[in-house]
């Protein structure tokens, strides 16, 4: 493995572990380490997922959210004070959905039974869950919101 592609993953982890807040900047410090095709390009190599078009920004305002469903998810798309997020929409505490569950900050309840997650990196919060909840990338270009094409 060349020293480029070693920067290269050791970037992308650091991306994966939540040190890097968006994909926008996750290219930006890989465009500081070579100087050639873009992340969407070398996507493949380090399996990176395609995206699909959600909405426009202006579809869910601050404090919204929508849902998206695909074959085997269905997954919530959330505005939390200009950054948006997505996350399954499926508690892992007995499965039930977090649907439209009060969100206070980064916390999203569970209206079931009460477990609370941070949307950010699907962390547990609150009992009675103990195993985090999935997310999933997000982007925004031109006024367009992508997430990862969980179908792909
Ligand atoms: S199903 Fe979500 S807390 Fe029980």
């Amino acid at each position: 493995m060349s020293r480029l592609d070693e920067e290269e993953r050791e970037i992308l982890e650091a991306f994966e572990e939540g040190k890097l807040q968006s994909v926008k900047n996750l290219d930006a410090e890989l465009k500081k380490h070579r100087d050639y095709a873009s992340i969407t390009a070398r996507k493949d190599k380090f399996d990176l997922p395609e995206f699909v078009k959600v909405a426009r920004v202006e579809d869910i305002p601050s404090g919204g959210r929508i849902w998206r469903e695909f074959e085997y998810e269905t997954v919530i798309i959330l505005n939390v004070d200009g950054e948006f997020y997505c996350i399954a929409d499926l508690c892992t505490h007995d499965d039930g959905p977090l649907e439209d569950g009060p969100i206070d900050g980064h916390a999203i309840e569970c209206p079931r039974h009460g477990a609370c997650f941070d949307i950010r990196t699907g962390a547990v919060l609150t009992l009675p869950a103990t195993v985090a909840i999935p997310t999933y990338l997000v982007k925004v270009e031109d006024g367009d919101i992508y997430i990862e094409n969980l179908d792909d």
